[in-house]
């Protein structure tokens, strides 16, 4: 049997918390095998657009034929997240409708053993997302002092045997390939108790600094906010808890008035909300999404939608009086609202 490249993960609930629109601007920052684009294009038809990012260029460029047919709807680029407001700009994509970011790895990723990912899979120590970039898991695994191995297994993994690991990993050094490092976890740790194999939350950790995964995604979810027009979506599926932690914590502080540290007398840092948060509680795969894609499982969804501050506000309004069709057509629009929403969505 043909394994599919990859099963996209909630992907109604996601296409329906973007709200994707006939003619809208989208932006998926993780096209992954495409599936989640897919639907944002067919959905988002006629009129509708697709800047789709990946760091992956064998990514990119498999999608390339497959969305040939939607023309100058869709645009393929093969960047990091973390540089997606200079992308929006060069492409002039903006203000966007809707953002997503489904984070992690395709299965065609993670399936492919050569890739380094897999501790099931016998390959050289990679992990690399895109292979252009120097540094592999090889390299860390071979070069960290054994304190600072130990300190990233810990904090990336949340491991709490990192300090014997380490010890063990750094006693077998050179260690080349994925299943060698998977052997010496399973000795360090006696062998395998419990569900979850040894190795996972090693080879987890490896994988976020590798591909500097966390600072990307802070990066990115801040250029986000400055991309988004006015009631644009954010909608953000993560895979562990540090990555879901980042999201809850960015979204929880947009959405604040005021984010002076606790016991500050009286407000001084003029922070004002740029973000709504829709989904109050985290929004996870059903049961029988679990059962027919197994690898869904640890999936969280997080959605928030952009708001307008009262600086932008104020800066709207100023804009919408001294524009040419609104002096000409002025009170006869027949509402005011429509009217700077329509002016906001076309910066
Ligand atoms: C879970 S997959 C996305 C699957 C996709 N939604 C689909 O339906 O096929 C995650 C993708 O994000 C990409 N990725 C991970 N980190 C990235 C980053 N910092 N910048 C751009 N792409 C990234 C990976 O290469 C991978 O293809």
């Amino acid at each position: 049997m043909v394994q599919p490249a990859h099963i996209p993960v909630m992907l109604e609930e996601a296409i329906d918390e973007l709200r994707v629109q006939p003619g809208g601007r989208y932006v998926d920052c993780t096209l992954g095998a495409g599936g989640h684009a897919a639907s944002i294009l067919s959905r988002s038809q006629p009129g509708g657009q697709l800047l789709g990012i990946d760091a992956d260029p064998t990514a990119v460029q498999n999608l390339k034929t497959r969305m040939e047919r939607y023309g100058d709807s869709v645009l393929l680029i093969n960047d990091n997240f973390s540089n997606l407001e200079s992308i929006c700009y060069r492409y002039d994509f903006l203000p966007v409708h809707g953002i997503l970011f489904d984070l992690g790895l395709a299965s065609f990723q993670v399936d492919n053993a050569e890739r380094g990912f897999s501790f099931q899979k016998d390959a050289p120590l990679d992990m690399r997302v895109n292979p252009l970039q120097e540094t592999t898991a090889a390299d860390i695994v071979n070069s960290y002092p054994e304190a600072e191995l130990a300190d990233l297994i810990w904090t990336y993994g949340e491991e709490p045997a990192s300090r014997r690991i380490a010890h063990y990993i750094v006693a077998e050094r050179p260690v080349y390939t994925s299943t060698e490092l998977a052997g010496i976890i399973e000795r360090a740790v006696g062998g395998r108790h419990g569900k979850i194999h040894p190795a996972t939350r090693t080879f987890q950790a490896l994988r976020i600094v590798v591909n500097d995964e966390l600072d990307h995604l802070q990066l990115a979810l801040q250029q986000a906010v400055k991309v988004l027009g006015f009631e644009g979506r954010l909608v953000v599926i993560s895979y562990h808890s540090l990555e879901d932690r980042i999201v809850k914590q960015f979204m929880r502080r947009e959405a604040s008035g005021c984010i002076c540290p606790p016991g500050t007398p009286s407000c001084i840092c003029g922070h004002t909300p740029t973000l709504k948060v829709i989904t109050k509680k985290v929004v996870v795969p059903t049961r029988a999404e679990i059962r027919a894609n197994p690898r869904s499982r640890s999936a969280k969804m997080r959605v928030a939608e952009r708001v307008v501050n009262d600086d932008e506000h104020t800066g709207l309004i100023e804009r919408l009086c001294e524009s040419v069709e609104m002096k000409e057509n002025a009170w006869r629009q027949p509402t005011l609202l429509k009217k700077i929403r329509r002016l906001f969505l076309t910066v």
